[in-house]
């Protein structure tokens, strides 16, 4: 790490290491999202650095994790992301139907009328998806996910990604992994385990998903929400001031948030057949991206106003030399001098957020916390 950051860094909270809280909401697990922040995080960030009320603006929201905490703090909130399950994700967890009842009443209603939607043509469906389905449940699955599109309904749809893929019984493919798609049959081949290559009925998968996301009560206030919506940093417009901005950008070279979630984003949008290829420019991708934040996010945050960055660190198999964070730093301030660096928190990522099958990923983060002078 470099100097100025390097003089300034303070080692974040040991509770931060641990797994998870038990005052974390149950909400933050609705479904898997690589690069999630941990909630605990997002609660100590939001409680120091912003109050009560204060609209607070995530322009890099994930799977929602800050916005979810600052709602329950009271504050309100503005979230936005490029990726559609992110912001799917996002919805859904800040606009949970509020009862258990009403999530079961909304998803016999939409699995009664995707019964009645047409049936896909096989060949009208992508070789690579159809290899992670038996065909039945994929017509389920998809004339389901049609129907919550068509009605706008992010929280079932939510319920049915998250239960997209993985080996275990509640789930819909062919053994595979969880967190990113990978068929496992190799270690399940079909004529030792036939019964993990049935069909897998969806609506009792999809009732136990909903039991277990309602085992514990959480009320939202609606009013807190103001915009939940896909747009990318570089077409960011607000029509108000913000208190703060707490957020995660990209980790540029380590996850691939496109990629990485492949098999959702299709059900989520089949005008790409497969969104397997990676990216390249991605310096180039992550300087532009930093540019734009301070254009198009900066400008938004009042006088006095903290911007609360968690950087991940660029992981790669050669040798790590400055943490983005560095390089993230000087090109904000150069862009916008009118920002002050009041605090550096180094914190180390645990195995367990590690995604990738090659074990390349983010190793250790760093949040600064920098005011608007
Ligand atoms: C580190 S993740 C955020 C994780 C989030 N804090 C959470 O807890 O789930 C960064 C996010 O930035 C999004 N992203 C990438 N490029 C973007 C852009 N140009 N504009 C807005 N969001 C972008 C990715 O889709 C990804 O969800």
């Amino acid at each position: 790490m470099a100097s100025i950051l390097a003089a300034e860094a303070q080692l974040a909270p040991v509770e931060w290491r641990e797994s998870a809280s038990t005052a974390d909401s149950r909400l933050h697990q609705l479904a898997p999202y690589i690069g999630k922040l941990k909630p605990i995080i997002a609660r100590q960030l939001l409680r120091e650095f912003t109050a009560h009320n204060e609209i607070v603006l995530d322009c890099f929201s994930g799977s929602g994790t800050v916005p979810l905490e600052a709602v329950i703090l009271g504050r309100r909130v503005l979230a936005f992301d490029t990726n559609p399950y992110a912001v799917t994700l996002t919805k859904a967890k800040l606009e949970p139907p509020p009862t258990l009842d009403l999530a079961n009443e909304q998803l016999v209603l939409r699995l009664a009328a995707s019964e009645k939607r047409p049936r896909y043509a096989e060949e009208s469906i992508p070789d690579w998806v159809r290899k992670f389905f038996h065909p039945e449940t994929l017509q389920q699955t998809l004339r389901f996910a049609d129907e919550c599109l068509e009605h706008d309904d992010p929280f079932l749809l939510a319920c049915l990604l998250s239960i997209l893929h993985h080996q275990r019984p509640g789930f819909l493919s062919y053994p595979s992994s969880h967190l990113v798609p990978y068929l496992r049959d190799r270690k399940f081949p079909r004529v030792e385990y036939p019964e993990m290559y049935a069909e897998r009925a969806l609506q009792p998968r999809l009732e136990a998903k909903l039991r277990r996301a309602y085992k514990d009560s959480f009320l939202i206030e609606p009013d807190r929400v103001m915009k939940v919506d896909q747009v990318g940093v570089a077409d960011l417009k607000l029509e108000c001031e913000v208190d703060a901005i707490v957020t995660s950008p990209p980790y540029m070279n380590a996850l691939d948030y496109v990629r990485d979630n492949r098999l959702r984003m299709w059900f989520l949008d089949r005008s790409t057949a497969d969104y397997s290829p990676e990216p390249t420019e991605k310096q180039a991708d992550s300087d532009a991206i930093t540019a734009a934040f301070a254009r198009n996010a900066l400008k938004y945050l009042r006088s006095g106003g903290h911007c609360v960055l968690v950087i991940g660190e660029k992981v790669s198999r050669k040798r790590v030399t400055t943490h983005p964070a560095e390089r993230m730093f000087a090109k904000l301030v150069t862009e916008f001098p009118a920002l002050q660096l009041k605090h550096v928190i180094e914190d180390e990522i645990p195995d367990v957020r590690r995604s990738r099958r090659s074990g390349a990923a983010t190793k250790r983060e760093l949040i600064l916390v920098l005011q608007k002078a």
